[in-house]
């Protein structure tokens, strides 16, 4: 599954696209610097929850998560009471963050991989959770070849977020010759690149981007027939 240009960081990780590792600091303080420190951070935290929580009463406690990558474990809390949870991230230090700060059960397995080469089997999941990493890569093509990762692991459901060029933020911001920061695509184009890699709309939150740039998806797996 591991293809040759994902960027080499440790004799077992490969990493798609540009990522920046964080020191144990910066790893623990990472949900409450983008989260709780103004009002924009905690409405989007909620809205990631609501969207988690929503999924998880999708797929039920009798499920298996795959949560990548996890971070220092925004959604452990939502995810927790699944019958196994799979907790994957490149950054050993956002691990270290996610075990310090909830009690990790049992059912939760903890792994240090790549999101483009996991160690798990094909169809082995009923949801691939990816919340907050699109708009760090970099082309079209990986974006591809994750989300066709998250289709061979997934029987059911795969779930990402991404940064939308239909927004008024990144439309407004080009209008005005501003720089964007992160990398953007069409609702259009992920879902043309869903249904390459066996993956069909379920939903789209929300309808339309009036003002936040951030689209929740949820693909579907495409049975063969
Ligand atoms: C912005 S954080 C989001 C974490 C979590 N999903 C959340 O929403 O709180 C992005 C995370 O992606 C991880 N990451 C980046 N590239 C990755 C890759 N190729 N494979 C696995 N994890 C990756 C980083 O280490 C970081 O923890």
């Amino acid at each position: 599954m591991c293809t040759e240009d994902y960027r080499q960081v440790s004799s077992s990780v490969k990493v798609a696209g540009s990522v920046r590792m964080r020191t144990p600091e910066q790893a623990r303080s990472y949900e409450a610097g983008r989260f709780s420190g103004s009002r924009r951070g905690r409405r989007l935290d909620r809205i990631d929850k609501a969207f988690a929580e929503k999924l998880y009463s999708m797929v039920g406690s009798e499920s298996c998560i795959v949560d990548v990558p996890c971070g220092s474990g925004r959604f452990y809390d939502i995810f927790c009471g699944a019958k196994s949870l799979v907790m994957i991230d490149c950054d050993p230090n956002m691990l270290g963050a996610a075990r310090e700060s909830h009690d990790i059960g049992e059912n939760a397995a903890m792994l240090q991989a790549d999101i483009g080469c996991m160690p798990l089997e094909d169809n082995s999941a009923d949801l691939c959770f990816s919340m907050r990493l699109f708009h760090h890569i970099e082309t079209e093509e990986i974006v591809r070849k994750i989300l066709r990762e998250l289709a061979r692991v997934s029987r059911r459901y795969v779930a990402v977020g991404f940064y939308n060029t239909n927004s008024w933020r990144y439309l407004s911001r080009k209008i005005r010759g501003k720089k964007v920061t992160g990398h953007y695509y069409s609702f259009h184009r992920m879902a043309a690149v869903g249904r390459e890699v066996g993956l069909e709309i379920a939903e789209k939150h929300p309808r339309i981007n009036l003002l936040e740039q951030q689209c929740l998806v949820l693909f579907r797996k495409i049975q063969d027939t």
